[in-house]
C-alpha cells in the first residue's frame, strides 16, 4: 500500500514512519531493477535539487547527483564555502530563497539545527546528508542492503563496533528501531550511546519489538551477531581529538581475529570512508563477508528512491 511521502522533509529517521521507510525500499528495489534491466525511470523531469555542502563528501555528492540526473532532473552543487550564508545570511532567508528556485534540498552541515531550521523555513522537501548528529540517507541504504542480503529485517541481530556516539549510530539505533532489527553497541568509556537518543529509539522501538543492548567486550558482542558494523572513530570536524580516541577505540578494531569470533554467514559493514588500519583492517574490508561496496551502490538506489517519492 501507497503512503504519502511527496513535499516530506528527510530530517531524521524518527520522523519517517515504519510504512514510509518501506516505501523507500520497496521502490529502490524497483528502481535498481529497472536500471540493471536498461529501463529508464524519469519521474523528475524539469525538475531542481540543490546540494550544499559544508563538509567534505565522496558518496552523497556524487550519488545524489548522479541520482537526480538519472531521475530525468537536474543536480545543483552548492558549496556552502560560496554561499552567502558564509557571510552571515540567515539560514531562514536562505532556506525561502531557495524554495523559489528549486524543487529539493539536499544539505550536508555540521549542525543538526541548521537543517531543521531549513527544513522548517523551506516550502519545498529537505533531505539531510550529515550533521553532526544524525546520517539519515546512510542508514535508510544500509537497511535496504540488509534487507537485500537477508529478505527481512525485523529481528535481524546488528553489532555496532567503535564509536556509539555519533551520526552514524544516533541513525542507526532509530532506524533498527523502525524496522524491528536489534542492535548491540559496543564501544569503549566516554563513547556511549547517547542517552537521550537510546531514550528515543527505545519509545520508537516499542512498536516494532527492537531490542538495544550495550556490551563493552568487544569479543562477547560479536558472537550471534548477523551483521558485524563499524564507522570511523573520528569523525568529521572531531579532528583535534584523534589521538585520544584511536587509543580509546583500539580495542573495537574490526580485524580477522574478531570476525573469526562471528558467524561465517555474517556480514561486515562499513558507511565508508574506511580509515583502513584503524577501525578496519585490510583483511576484514575485503574479505569475502564484506559487502561494503554493495552498501556503497545502494545509496544511489536508496536516494533516488527519497527524492522520486518526496519531490
Ligand atoms: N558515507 C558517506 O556519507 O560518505 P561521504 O562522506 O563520502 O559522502
Ligand atoms: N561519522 C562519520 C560518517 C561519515 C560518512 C563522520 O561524520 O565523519
Amino acid at each position: 500500500m501507497a503512503v504519502k511521502l511527496k513535499g516530506k522533509d528527510l530530517v531524521t529517521l524518527r520522523d519517517w514512519s515504519t510504512e514510509q521507510i518501506w516505501q523507500v525500499f520497496k521502490t529502490a528495489e524497483m528502481i535498481k531493477q529497472m536500471q540493471y534491466t536498461g529501463q529508464p525511470y524519469q519521474p523528475l523531469k524539469g525538475k531542481t535539487l540543490g546540494m550544499i555542502f559544508t563538509k567534505p563528501s565522496t558518496r552523497t555528492r556524487v550519488s545524489f547527483e548522479v541520482a537526480i540526473y538519472q531521475l530525468g532532473g537536474h543536480g545543483l552543487f552548492l558549496s556552502a564555502q560560496e554561499l552567502q550564508l558564509r557571510r552571515g545570511e540567515t539560514v531562514a532567508d536562505t532556506a525561502q530563497v531557495l524554495s523559489r528556485y528549486l524543487d529539493g534540498i539536499m544539505i550536508r552541515t555540521y549542525a543538526h539545527k541548521d537543517v531543521e531550521d531549513l527544513a522548517e523555513y523551506a516550502s519545498i522537501p529537505v533531505i539531510n546528508g550529515l550533521t553532526d548528529y544524525a546520517h539519515p540517507c546512510q542508514v535508510l541504504t544500509d537497511l535496504f542492503t540488509i534487507y537485500e542480503k537477508f529478505g527481512r529485517l525485523d529481528g535481524i541481530n546488528m553489532v555496532y563496533l567503535g564509536d556509539g556516539n555519533n551520526n552514524m549510530c544516533n541513525s542507526m539505533l532509530f532506524g533498527a528501531a523502525k524496522v524491528g532489527m536489534n542492535l548491540t553497541i559496543s564501544a569503549p568509556e566516554g563513547y556511549e550511546p547517547d542517552a537521550e537518543v537510546l531514550k528515543l529509539a527505545r519509545e520508537d522501538a516499542k512498536a516494532t519489538g527492537a531490542k538495544f543492548a550495550f556490551e563493552s567486550d568487544p569479543q562477547k558482542a560479536i558472537g550471534g551477531a548477523d551483521v558485524i558494523y563499524t564507522d570511523v572513530w573520528t569523525s568529521m570536524g572531531q579532528e583535534e581529538e584523534k589521538e585520544a580516541r584511536l587509543k580509546a577505540m583500539q580495542p573495537y578494531q574490526v580485524n580477522g581475529e574478531l570476525m573469526n569470533l562471528a558467524d561465517a554467514s555474517s556480514v561486515f559493514m562499513h558507511c565508508l570512508p574506511a580509515h583502513r588500519g584503524e577501525e578496519v583492517t585490510d583483511e576484514v574490508a575485503d574479505s569475502v563477508q564484506s559487502i561494503i561496496f554493495d552498501q556503497a551502490e545502494n545509496r544511489l538506489h536508496a536516494q533516488k528512491a527519497v527524492l522520486a517519492l518526496t519531490m
